[in-house]
């Protein structure tokens, strides 16, 4: 076994690690409704309609005994945010509604208490029975009594205990006969939520948050910040934040880019709370007037209530009560500041159109608040001309953080573990606002934690960085893999969460010079030419290509294919080559077929390897791609460029791969220019950190081998330390219901040799003796 020595270096002290671990929140995979927001009943106010989901409409998720008693009407609604409501008119029969929460089934524990409210109004005397069933009908809790007299709208609140535990409970409303009341906001919530908060967040999923130790959240989005209408009333707007504070029956109710219904019930007053409630800096996302999903954007001449809203969210968080914003927040409940010191205006928008707009954010953040840290964005890839355009903004405006975004496989991480390396230390810091591998497999989180090694060596220049997505609602997933899944009664962390909690927990404050010898040499893993076969694979639109012609570079010969068709999902495998330097070229027109669809060329195939694809009008038609996808079929993207393709308009487009170099062209103007790195396997990846606060050294430890190793720590210079291991196989993967999988071993006593496992993340925390 191979045995390395650890040595400290004596003076220097390295890059501030700040604020660099944070968690992001984004409303996806219901994440906050039937998620994070304790809210148990799912369309509390009626507002479901089928622009959330196409299978929504007013009463979804109720049950109602005689849908002739109970009629959805606007007339006379609560107020005008929340137009719908439930008019009820019994005569002989009651009438009961009944609502089974998020998950088909809400969660009552035998002996708590749970905050249930609606508002009614009633045109005489109505009286409403409230109480708790399970699975089987049967009751599981006290019948609690409204009687409704007043013909306005009232709400009334009632406590009730279940008397049973049962993760399939109903909530079941009973209006008993000769009742004429209208119902809304019928809500349920449990008495306990995190920290207490009513309208607050469900305490399992606060408490896994907190025991991150988190530095920031990010929030609300994602996506769902920039997907949207300019009008911040409709129903469909972009989020704007003063949607989402105030009563709760006063928030509007809007459609979620993930494909369902957002309450905003967890609303900016929310997240601040909850930031601070877990202990971390609050960072919240604008929307900078522009959506790339439908590249809706604001004339500039009307930019200046988006501006308002950053400004007016700045003095909502941090102006003293005697301010407008200030003032709202005091009434809220929280009369002190909640400090923001970090503002991102966008989320990985791409185009011009969002960096013409962005200077005028940054102007007038700058000009009235010096201090805030603005946050610029740099697109969905790691790469490519969309990327480099903002940096290149940040390094124009003065932007304090870039905003980078990335997906990709195992392998891309390894191959790029010196990414940061090279980057301006002098320049805008990075904020690794999105990442993750493909998997929740022990292999993946291991590679998470090899390449987290890489960011916090680089704290210089990487400012902030958090894993996303966060929360999945297993029950309702957009996006695979995240970080933490539930469902109405269950949380389960997956492994990759064990990492991020580690890395938290022992970030420390800056980076200290050390040595360890006898490292192994590293491992490169692909260096070979990209060759094999090549072909064409539609994407649900209609080609027509021809003068397909394959140039093997070096030997400067041709072979022309012709021409062909394409629709669907069609592949066509054209030939292979073994050439290490090659043209493909050939002309193209998009016909018909889907209009947010292109085609792709697949090259560089190899049975045993994956392939690379160009990817011709990916995402949403508004990109041209490099990406290359393993074996089991994950992709990792390596050059992304903005590009839509016109039907019926004829281009000529070019390919020249040259090794693991790889141009493409389109009409001759280059489009991609992608080097693909090798995937190199070090044999360990350490960083050493200082904790001021503790007077402790954090040494991290992660190892993506099989192989165990041995280190040797000069315990005469330490008084104490204790070891924190975290391994298993690579394969393993926690799952919702079962015990968590992951080797987790703390050792509280200093030894002069400490294990390396296979596979293994591990923390060695040393004091060192004092002088
Ligand atoms: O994290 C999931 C999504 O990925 C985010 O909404 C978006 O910013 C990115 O594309």
């Amino acid at each position: 076994m191979q045995r390395l020595k650890l040595k400290l270096k004596d003076g220097m002290r390295g890059a501030s690690l700040n604020d660099l671990y944070g968690i992001f929140f984004e409303d996806l995979n219901h994440a906050a409704d039937g998620g994070l927001y304790a809210e148990m009943v799912e369309n509390r106010s009626f507002e479901f309609e089928p622009v959330d989901h196409p299978g929504y409409e007013e009463t979804y998720s109720w049950e109602i005994s005689d849908p002739k008693a109970a009629q959805v009407c606007t007339k006379q609604p609560l107020n005008s945010n929340n137009p719908h409501y439930l008019e009820a008119k019994t005569t002989k029969d009651a009438l009961v509604i009944v609502n089974e929460g998020f998950n088909h089934g809400m969660s009552f524990q035998d002996g708590q208490s749970y905050r249930f409210s609606l508002f009614a109004a009633s045109r005489n005397k109505s009286i409403i029975q409230v109480f708790f069933e399970n699975e089987d009908h049967e009751q599981v809790s006290e019948t609690s009594m409204i009687v409704v007299k007043d013909d306005k709208w009232q709400k009334y609140e009632l406590l009730i205990r279940s008397e049973q535990t049962t993760v399939n409970g109903k909530l079941v409303v009973k209006v008993l006969p000769d009742a004429n009341v209208s119902l809304d906001m019928i809500s349920l919530f449990p008495e306990e939520t995190f920290k207490n908060r009513k309208n607050g967040v469900r305490k399992d999923l606060g408490e896994i948050l907190e025991e991150m130790h988190p530095k920031f959240m990010r929030f609300p989005g994602g996506c769902l910040v920039h997907d949207g209408t300019l009008d911040p009333d409709d129903r469909e707007s972009m989020y704007r934040w003063k949607n989402s504070i105030g009563p709760v029956e006063q928030r509007p109710t809007r459609r979620n880019k993930w494909g369902y219904n957002q309450s905003l019930g967890l609303g900016f007053f929310e997240y601040f709370q909850l930031a601070e409630d877990v202990g971390a800096k609050p960072l919240p996302v604008l929307p900078g007037g522009y959506d790339p999903h439908h590249k809706r954007a604001v004339p500039i001449d009307e930019l200046q209530p988006w501006i308002d809203d950053a400004l007016d969210l700045i003095e909502f968080a941090n102006g003293s009560s005697d301010t407008k914003w200030g003032e709202i927040r005091t009434k809220l409940g929280h009369p002190k500041p909640f400090n923001l010191e970090y503002l991102a205006i966008g989320n990985e928008e791409v185009g011009q159109d969002f960096f013409d707009r962005y200077p005028y954010f940054h102007k007038a953040i700058r000009e009235r608040y010096k201090n805030i840290k603005l946050i610029n964005t740099s697109g969905p890839f790691a790469s490519g001309s969309e990327f480099r355009r903002g940096w290149a903004s940040a390094n124009h405006n003065g932007s304090n953080l870039v905003d980078e975004h990335y997906y990709m496989t195992t392998d891309w991480f390894l191959a790029n573990q010196h990414r940061y390396d090279d980057y301006d230390a002098h320049g805008p810091k990075v904020f690794l606002g999105e990442y993750a591998t493909k998997d929740n497999q022990w292999y993946s989180a291991v590679v998470e934690a090899s390449y987290m090694i890489g960011l916090e060596r680089n704290a210089d220049k990487v400012g902030l960085a958090c894993y996303a997505p966060l929360l999945c609602n297993v029950a309702f997933p957009n996006w695979k893999p995240d970080l933490i899944y539930f469902n109405q009664h269950d949380v389960s962390p997956s492994l990759n969460y064990y990492v991020q909690k580690i890395f938290m927990n022992f970030q420390g404050t800056y980076d200290v010079p050390y040595s360890i010898d006898g490292l192994p040499k590293p491992i490169v893993k692909s260096n070979e030419p990209i060759t094999g076969s090549f072909g064409f694979e539609a994407d649900h639109a209609t080609i027509e290509y021809e003068n397909l012609t394959f140039t093997d570079l070096k030997l400067g010969q041709k072979q022309i294919f012709g021409s062909g068709h394409l629709t669907d999902s069609e592949k066509i495998n054209i030939d292979e080559t073994n050439t290490s330097q090659y043209k493909i070229s050939f002309d193209a027109i998009k016909t018909g077929g889907r209009v947010d669809k292109g085609f792709k060329l697949i090259f560089g195939k190899k049975e045993n390897s994956g392939h690379f694809s160009w990817v011709i009008g990916g995402w949403e038609n508004q990109d041209s791609i490099i990406e290359q996808r393993n074996l089991h079929n994950q992709q990792s993207v390596w050059d992304q460029a903005q590009w839509t393709m016109v039907e019926n308009t004829q281009y000529h487009f070019e390919i020249v791969v040259k090794n693991r170099h790889i141009e493409t062209y389109i009409d001759n103007v280059l489009m991609n220019n992608a080097e693909i790195k090798p995937t190199v396997i070090e044999s360990l990846y350490s960083n050493m950190t200082f904790d001021e606060k503790l007077g402790k050294y954090y040494l991290k430890l992660v190892n993506v081998t099989s192989q165990s190793l041995q280190l040797e720590v000069d315990v005469t210079k330490f008084q104490d330390g204790k070891y924190h291991e975290l391994f298993s196989s690579p394969k393993t993967k926690n799952e919702i219901g079962k015990p968590n999988k992951l080797t987790i071993q703390d050792t509280s006593k200093l030894k002069p040799t400490v294990h390396i496992n296979p596979y293994s993340v591990n923390v060695l925390v040393l004091q060192p003796k004092s002088n």
